[in-house]
């Protein structure tokens, strides 16, 4: 890419569209979501390679549990497949985390999440984040409980909170604030999406549905966050 463009220190994917590019194709939906996983992987590596500090991929909602089971099975064991054989995180050098309520998950994803977590922590690449079970509204009240603990303790008072304490008590902790959140699939919503942390975030959608989704489609979104003029509410 051109070396005067501004290449963002995380980006935000809504990775969507999966199910409509299967009923395109007359496929079962899990067939778009075996599909997307591919390109999840692939545009990882482009992160890597434009050098991301952080991009965090939507995988999994709090509100997709209300899916029919035949497709939320499927995706959960397709995770688990994917976990084990396709992710190539050994490779690269990410520190991969996965965002969202562990607490619905158990036995053998539990511990390979756990597990790629524990493996990668320590590494300077780029973070990886993975949104799993991940609701941002969620995400706000889990933060908000860590802070009444933390007052009904003794070890701060109400006045000490601030937005960095905020901050600090979600699964973003210590990463950057995300410069765009990127939506294929042609939808115009956050769909619960990082709340908090795209306060002053861009928004760019795209029409292509995310198993269809390439490297040049990422560039061209990273040029539209160029055109973009960032105010932060100032003039
Ligand atoms: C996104 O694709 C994947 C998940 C939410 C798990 P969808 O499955 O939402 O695809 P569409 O929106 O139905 O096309
Ligand atoms: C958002 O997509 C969640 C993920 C991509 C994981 P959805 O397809 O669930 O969002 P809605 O239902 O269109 O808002
Ligand atoms: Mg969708």
């Amino acid at each position: 890419m051109d070396s005067n463009i501004r290449i963002p220190k995380h980006i935000g994917i809504i990775m969507d569209g999966n199910g409509r590019w299967a009923k395109k194709r007359f496929l079962p939906r899990n067939a778009g979501h075996k599909k997307g996983a591919e390109v999840f992987q692939d545009i990882t590596r482009y992160c890597n390679e434009l050098g991301l500090e952080s991009v965090t991929f939507y995988a999994f909602s709090t509100e997709n549990w209300k899916r029919p089971e035949e497709e939320v099975n499927g995706i959960m064991s397709l995770l688990k497949e994917y976990l084990i054989k396709a992710f190539d995180y050994e490779k690269e050098n990410n520190r991969v985390l996965f965002l969202g309520d562990k607490s619905a998950f158990s036995g053998e994803l539990l511990d390979l999440m756990n597990d790629i977590e524990t493996k990668t922590a320590d590494r300077d690449g780029m973070t990886l984040n993975i949104a799993l079970n991940y609701g941002g509204r969620d995400e706000i009240v889990n933060a908000t409980k860590e802070i009444a603990k933390n007052v009904r303790s003794g070890k701060i008072r109400i006045e000490d909170i601030n937005e960095k304490m905020l901050s600090d008590n979600m699964y973003t902790k210590g990463q950057p604030d995300p410069d765009f959140i990127l939506r294929p699939s042609g939808e115009k919503r956050l769909s619960n999406f990082l709340l908090w942390q795209s306060a002053y975030a861009e928004f760019i959608y795209m029409d292509v549905l995310w198993p269809d989704f390439t490297r040049k489609d990422l560039d061209e979104a990273i040029l539209e966050f160029n055109r973009r003029n960032r105010r932060f509410g100032g003039v």
